[in-house]
């Protein structure tokens, strides 16, 4: 069954649902990123049933272990999107991608996209094509399911049969099947036999800053230098006094606790941003979010992890230095 005039896209980027191992029962010592995405979809039966019958079509964006994603291949994952999400007969994205910087891609994808009417789903695999039970099949079922859901919208992942907003989600387990979570916000919601259950409703919509920052990143030919640092027992300045040096232009710090920083940490930090060095304060703890208080002089991420801050950071800095 094909429904005429309905497409959903798949974008291939790699990562262990497009991975491949000499032996069948090795789920850790495979390579990913070896099966190309048409290939993928090939070997799933029922996928365009579960597109509610829409037309797919595959187009391989890049092929990497998503450790090394990097901000040339999101620039053009966000442009592929930004083209297919124009076209009136798509009605969807299905992005294929690692496990282990998805949560950054995600997030990344919110920020620059107008997912206001149509969804753009990540899904992923913790084991191998080859492996003797593999999850990305079952993920992309799913993540196409959720891509064909009626008022889908937002960038959200899909695997282990949860459904995950951008904010949120976190990779947090290194083995495990079911390695996603959305902490204390909870799933979306769940795919159960092909259909979509939600909890909560779809992401918001991203401001209309934030909407801006795709015009910038589109045209962007050098990307702000923003890293991340962490403080903990007998943490120094040595660090940030280096990347200060090196020319860095944001930095990005894992607090412990509710922010709170080694007094020789923070006095180079302070140092920094006096120096125009952007400081945002994010924490190590697996839950929660830091929480300001009067006078604080480093500004927090407003929620968000060390490295979904540090996304917001660079976009927030390329938007500074076009205005
Ligand atoms: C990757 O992130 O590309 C490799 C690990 C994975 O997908 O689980």
């Amino acid at each position: 069954m094909q429904v005429s005039g309905q497409k959903i896209v798949v974008l291939g980027t790699g990562g262990t649902i497009a991975g491949t191992s000499a032996q069948a029962g090795d789920n850790i010592g495979y390579t990913a990123a070896q099966v190309g995405v048409a290939q993928l979809l090939a070997a799933v039966p029922g996928l365009q049933h579960a597109a509610g019958g829409a037309e797919l079509h595959a187009e391989q964006v890049a092929q990497i272990d998503s450790k090394d994603m990097d901000m040339s291949v999101w620039q053009t994952l966000a442009l592929r999107c930004a083209q297919h999400l124009q076209d009136p007969a798509v009605t969807g994205v299905v992005i294929t991608h690692g496990t282990d910087t998805l949560e950054e891609t995600a997030w990344f994808l919110s920020q620059v996209l107008d997912v206001r009417c149509k969804p753009v789903v990540l899904t992923c695999a913790m084991r191998p094509a080859t492996a003797l039970t593999p999850d990305g099949p079952q993920n992309l079922l799913d993540a196409m399911a959720v891509a064909a859901a009626q008022g889908a919208r937002g960038v959200v992942s899909v695997a282990a049969g949860e459904i995950h907003g951008p904010r949120h989600v976190q990779k947090v387990h290194p083995y495990r099947v079911h390695a996603f979570s959305s902490g204390e916000a909870g799933p979306l919601g769940w795919v159960e036999e092909g259909v979509v259950r939600l909890v909560q409703d779809w992401p918001l919509a991203p401001n209309p800053s934030a909407l801006n920052a795709f015009k910038m990143i589109a045209n962007a030919p050098l990307w702000p230098r923003v890293e991340i640092v962490l403080n903990h027992a007998g943490a120094s300045g040595a660090m940030v006094d280096a990347l200060v040096r090196d020319g860095v232009q944001g930095i990005v710090v894992a607090c412990t606790g509710n922010g709170t920083l080694h007094h020789a940490l923070e006095a180079a930090l302070l140092k920094a941003q006096d120096v125009g060095v952007r400081v945002v304060r994010s924490t190590r703890c697996a839950q929660g979010q830091v929480l300001p208080k009067p006078g604080d002089a480093l500004p927090d991420s407003q929620g968000l992890s060390p490295v979904k801050a540090r996304v917001s950071l660079m976009l927030d800095i390329l938007q500074g230095q076009s205005a």
